[in-house]
């Protein structure tokens, strides 16, 4: 399985807060690797992914302030490839852009925007590729999801996660939860 880091560009502290967050989870439990929050620092969503990293398990890094292109610079120095996640980019379930992407074997860096995106992230310099989770405009946390999903098969829901403190016991109905 490639290895997957997203890279959340646009962030708007407070605003954002919550998304921002929430793609943050998705990502880590979607089976990526870690997320980095470009060229902005937000203290407080750190210490929110740390703390369910701590307690439900890795590995999943959080790292912040790290400027998009110097990020995207290094991932592409260390051989990995970029995806933009866009509405505008080549349709997920019409193309065979996917088969191409698992088939160059190689880590993947996600972007994923929040406010429009600087043209920059479509051009050849910065994205392998432009990959649309359908053609119209959602969400980077529902865009992320179906991206993850398709892109590891569902095996990521099967997943279970390092140095966990707590774990759900599924259940046909209530809650349970093991302390480990
Ligand atoms: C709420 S959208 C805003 C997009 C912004 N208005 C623009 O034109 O770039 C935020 C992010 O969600 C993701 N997104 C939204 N719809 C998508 C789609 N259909 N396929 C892939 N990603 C999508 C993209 O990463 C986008 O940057």
């Amino acid at each position: 399985m490639p290895k997957v880091v997203v890279l959340r560009w646009g962030h708007r502290p407070r605003r954002d807060a919550r998304l921002t967050t929430h793609v943050a989870l998705t990502a880590r439990a979607l089976g990526a690797s870690g997320l980095i929050l470009a060229n902005i620092e937000d203290e407080k969503i750190k210490e929110t992914i740390e703390k369910v990293t701590k307690n439900w398990g890795g590995p999943f890094f959080f790292e912040m302030g790290t400027p998009w292109k110097e990020a995207v610079k290094d991932w592409k120095a260390k051989g990995g490839i970029v995806v933009h996640l866009t509405a505008y980019g080549e349709n997920i379930q019409t193309s065979d852009m996917l088969q191409r992407i698992k088939e160059s074997g190689k880590d993947i860096l996600v972007i994923v925007g929040s406010q429009k995106v600087p043209r920059e992230f479509f051009s050849e310099a910065f994205s392998d590729f432009n990959v649309a989770v359908g053609n119209q405009p959602h969400s980077e946390c529902a865009s992320l999801a179906v991206f993850l999903d398709r892109l590891f098969e569902g095996e990521e829901l099967k997943k279970s996660f390092e140095n966990a403190k707590v774990r759900i016991i599924p259940q046909k109905r209530g809650k349970k939860i093991a302390s480990l």
